[in-house]
C-alpha cells in the first residue's frame, strides 16, 4: 500500500518533469574545461551593494552590457546549500551562479531576493520576481501557476535519521514524526504518508531531529549531505523517494523569457559552464 504510493508519486513527478522536455541529464555528460564559471559566479549573485561595485570593477564589458538589458530579479530561498546558501551577507551556491551566467548571457543584471520557499511561486505570479531558482522540482501542481524552463539538475528527495535509527526505508515512515520543509515536494512525499511536522528551513528540521524531537527528515538529496555533514550523530538512508528534475520556474506562460532562458542554458551545458559551477559545490564520491 505506502509502497504503491511512493511509486504513484514518482510517476507523478517523472511525468511533469516529462511534459516539460527535460534536458538535465545533458548536464552530467558535458565535460567542464570552462574557465570564466568560477570569476562569474563570486562576483553576480551579489545580494549587498558592495558586491555589485566590486562587479563593475572587475568586469568591466559584463556590467556594459548588463545595464543596458535591465535587470532580471531571481526569487529563492537561500536555506539550501549546495544550490543557495549564504556566504556573509552574499547568496551564493549552483542556483545563484547558474542564474548569473544566465543574466550575463541574456545582458542583464541579476539582483537576488531571499524569500520563503512557498513564496516563489506567487511572487512570480505577482510580478514580483522574473525567475525562481530555488531548487525547485518541476510538478505537474506547479505548472498549473507557472511555467518552467528546460531542467538543469536530477535530485531524489533523501530520508535522514539518527545513527542509532530503527528506520531502515520509507515503509517504517508512517506514525513517525517526520520533518520537512514546508511547502516542497519532501512535504507533499510525507504528507501522503503521514502528516508531516514543516519547518521554514531544512536545517532547522535537521536541528530538530539530532535532538530526537524527529524520528526523521525528508529532504532533497545535495542539501540532506550538506546537512549531515555539519550535524552529528545522523545519517541518510540508502533508500530514496523518486527522482526528481530542478528547472527555473517563470510567469505562467511567458514563453518569450522561457526560450531565452533556454538558450541560455543549452550553452551553458554545452560549454561546460554549467558543470563547472556544479563541481565547484559538490565534490563527486
Ligand atoms: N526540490 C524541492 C522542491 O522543489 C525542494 C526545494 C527547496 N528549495 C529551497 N531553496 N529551499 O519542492
Amino acid at each position: 500500500m505506502k509502497k504503491k504510493m511512493v511509486s504513484m508519486m514518482l510517476c507523478a513527478v517523472v511525468t511533469a518533469a516529462m511534459v516539460t522536455g527535460c534536458g538535465g541529464k545533458d548536464a552530467a555528460q558535458t565535460e567542464a574545461p570552462a574557465a570564466e564559471a568560477g570569476d562569474a559566479a563570486e562576483e553576480a549573485p551579489a545580494a549587498g551593494d558592495a558586491a555589485e561595485e566590486e562587479t563593475s570593477a572587475e568586469a568591466p564589458e559584463a556590467e556594459a552590457e548588463a545595464s543596458e538589458g535591465g535587470t532580471l530579479v531571481m526569487g529563492t530561498n537561500a536555506e539550501f546549500p549546495p544550490y543557495e546558501f549564504y556566504e556573509g551577507q552574499e547568496v551564493v551556491g549552483i542556483d545563484a551562479e547558474m542564474a548569473a551566467a544566465v543574466a550575463e548571457k541574456l545582458g542583464m543584471e541579476l539582483k537576488i531576493e531571499d524569500m520563503a520557499f512557498d513564496s516563489i511561486i506567487p511572487a512570480l505570479s505577482s510580478g514580483k520576481v522574473d525567475i525562481g531558482v530555488a531548487g525547485m522540482t518541476v510538478t505537474e501542481d506547479r505548472l498549473k501557476n507557472v511555467s518552467f524552463t528546460d531542467t538543469y539538475a536530477t535530485a531524489t528527495q533523501a530520508i535522514i535519521v539518527r545513527e542509532d535509527s530503527e528506520i531502515t526505508g520509507a515503509d517504517d515512515l508512517d506514525g513517525k514524526k517526520i520533518g520537512v520543509q514546508q511547502g516542497t515536494t519532501g512535504d507533499l512525499f510525507v504528507s501522503d504518508i503521514t502528516e508531516p511536522e514543516r519547518f521554514n528551513k531544512g536545517m532547522e528540521a535537521v536541528m530538530a531531529l539530532s535532538q530526537s524531537k524527529l524520528d526523521a527528515v525528508v529532504i532533497d538529496n545535495e542539501p540532506a549531505k550538506v546537512f549531515v555533514s555539519e550535524v552529528e550523530g545522523l545519517k541518510i538512508l540508502d533508500e530514496a523517494f523518486a527522482e526528481e528534475e530542478y528547472a527555473i520556474a517563470v510567469a505562467k506562460d511567458n514563453t518569450e523569457l522561457v526560450e531565452k532562458i533556454n538558450t541560455a542554458l543549452a550553452e551553458l551545458k554545452e560549454d561546460g559552464t554549467l558543470q563547472t559551477i556544479i563541481d565547484k559545490y559538490i565534490t563527486a564520491e
